[in-house]
């Protein structure tokens, strides 16, 4: 690890908590569950959690429609519960992030109730975006946009009036042009800072102001095809073209607010941190986010997105790490989320997903493990009858939405639910599972869960890894990634369908992602689909 502050270079382990573990047999996963696990996440190695949203919340969004987020939600516990997971993580040396949502609360939150039994042009309505409608009787919404849900961005209320939700009608839009909108987010900040929080993870960070709103987009289907962390069935440059330019997203404003943000970060002690979900193009944009004085870190989408391409990722690991140079932030690398197709689903192979995975724990800056993630789970199939996700209900299931990746992870190999809790899941597990539980994974030293393990245990000892320091790129064959790091680390990477073999300064293996590679009088074999360290 490096000398910097811890967050510059940590491996945070995101927690879905509704899925972790569930401590009172109600088929979902709790804080009480998150503080039972957290004995294995410290034996995993990581350094911090990050725990997707606890708050009171009708859960039409799987949390993400807050409303009231100064408190817990009973689904998951109480404030006590929060503070003892807070404590005990600490206890075991691991940071605590939390999730905060600017964008929008729930339409349950007392603002929105206010809004609603308002008149027009109140100032309780000015929180929010009402507007009145085009067309004769406004009948028309006041612009064409797209929610990221599918359906209509605008719902109309009993008196005509049209409201903003760039998600689900239950997730009305804030109006950060109202000062008490950021008052309000203050308030929260400190709120959990005081009680102990080592930082946030911003939802939708580059979304919370809006301009051009009476404005109608080009293509808005489109638009949020490109929009979807998901949808994979579209041409990186048809992204590109459609991402350089969203009127909902990026707008200069969000930085005044992050500026603030910041400032009151810096008066609490002990490196408290923010990582951006802003999902932007190119990623020169990202990395406006992390300029001094602004965020912590962004997390790395446009990487994520690519399949398992040398040149392509290549490509992107320069640009990334030039990019952030020039604003002295440290990169974040991350191949999944509550949000995508986990990796193995995505790049199609558990092999590649173990040699992804390894290539990105040996670049500098930090890391993101989503649960689940360290055991090599595939996302899971799943009937429509069991869907839960908006962005299913609201697309009438042409998009088949994000349940199939927040499916309840496994601990033990043995049914029912494999040691999630005695209740039935929320979502039910497929019964193939048994392979991928903890204790069967602890057992096997070849286990996806055991390279995490070694790898992220080698990013604390070995000098070379985590850090921000050099990464220099040595000339290979297409389809080969080949770099060192110093002090004293060789990285080779084989994307390609064949063995090579090629010259090498390493002295010994220090780690493989994947058996069958040999090191002899300066040659290294390197099998396909294989990613090695080797100490020089
Ligand atoms: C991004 C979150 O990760 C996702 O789960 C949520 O649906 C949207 N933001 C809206 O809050």
């Amino acid at each position: 690890m490096g000398p910097g502050a811890w967050w510059r270079d940590a491996a945070i382990y995101q927690v879905y908590p509704r899925s972790f573990r569930d401590s009172n047999g109600d088929g979902e996963g709790d804080l009480q569950g998150v503080i039972a696990g957290l004995p294995y996440l410290a034996d995993l190695g990581i350094d911090a959690i990050w725990l997707s949203p606890f708050y009171k919340s009708p859960n039409k969004d799987g949390g993400y429609d807050v409303s009231d987020p100064r408190d817990v939600d009973p689904r998951f516990g109480t404030l006590a519960d929060a503070k003892e997971l807070i404590e005990k993580a600490h206890s075991y040396g691991i940071k605590f992030i939390a999730d905060i949502v600017p964008n929008h609360f729930s339409s349950d939150h007392i603002w929105f109730k206010e809004a609603l039994a308002a008149p027009k042009g109140s100032a309780s309505r000015s929180r929010f975006h009402f507007y009145d409608g085009r067309g004769e009787n406004g009948e028309i919404p006041p612009n064409n946009w797209i929610s990221i849900f599918r359906g209509p961005a605008w719902t109309r209320t009993v008196d005509g009036q049209w409201y903003l939700h760039l998600f689900d009608s239950s997730q009305p839009d804030l109006n950060w042009s109202n000062p008490d909108v950021a008052a309000d987010f203050e308030k929260t900040l400190r709120f959990w800072l005081d009680l102990g929080v080592d930082g946030f993870r911003i939802d939708v960070a580059h979304g919370a102001v809006k301009e051009n709103l009476l404005i109608d987009h080009r293509d808005p289907e489109r638009l949020i095809d490109a929009l979807r962390l998901d949808f994979l069935e579209i041409s990186q440059q048809e992204r590109a073209g459609l991402l350089s330019d969203v009127p909902f997203f990026d707008r200069e404003g969000v930085h005044e607010i992050y500026r603030k943000w910041r400032l009151i970060l810096d008066e609490y002690p002990g490196d408290r941190m923010t990582v951006a979900e802003a999902f932007v193009y190119p990623s020169s944009r990202a990395a406006r986010y992390v300029r001094p004085g602004e965020l912590h870190q962004v997390f790395n989408f446009n990487f994520m997105m690519l399949g398992w391409d040398a040149a392509a990722m290549r490509a992107s690991i320069e640009g990334t790490l030039a990019e952030l140079v020039d604003v002295k932030a440290p990169a974040t690398w991350v191949l999944n989320n509550h949000d995508t197709p986990r990796v193995v689903t995505r790049i199609g192979s558990p092999r590649k997903a173990r040699a992804l995975a390894m290539l990105i724990h040996a670049l500098p800056g930090g890391v993101y493990i989503y649960q689940g993630e360290e055991l090599g789970l595939p996302s899971a199939a799943l009937p429509d009858s069991a869907r839960q996700d908006p962005a299913f209900i609201r697309s009438g299931g042409t998009d088949k939405g994000r349940d199939e990746c927040r499916v309840p992870i496994p601990w033990r190999s043995t049914l029912p639910n494999y040691g999630f809790g005695t209740g039935t899941p929320w979502l039910p597990q497929p019964t193939d599972w048994a392979q991928y539980s903890m204790d069967t994974e602890a057992k096997d030293p070849e286990s996806s869960w055991a390279l995490y393990k070694k790898s992220l245990s080698l990013r604390h000892s070995h000098p070379a890894l985590g850090g921000e320091g050099v990464l220099t790129w040595i000339d290979a064959p297409e389809g080969i990634m080949y770099f060192t790091r110093e002090p004293g680390l060789e990285v080779v990477v084989n994307t390609s369908d064949l063995d090579i073999s090629l010259p090498t300064m390493g002295t010994s293996i220090l780690l493989e992602s994947a058996k069958g590679n040999s090191l002899q009088d300066g040659v290294l074999t390197l099998a396909t689909n294989t990613t090695i360290w080797l100490q020089l």
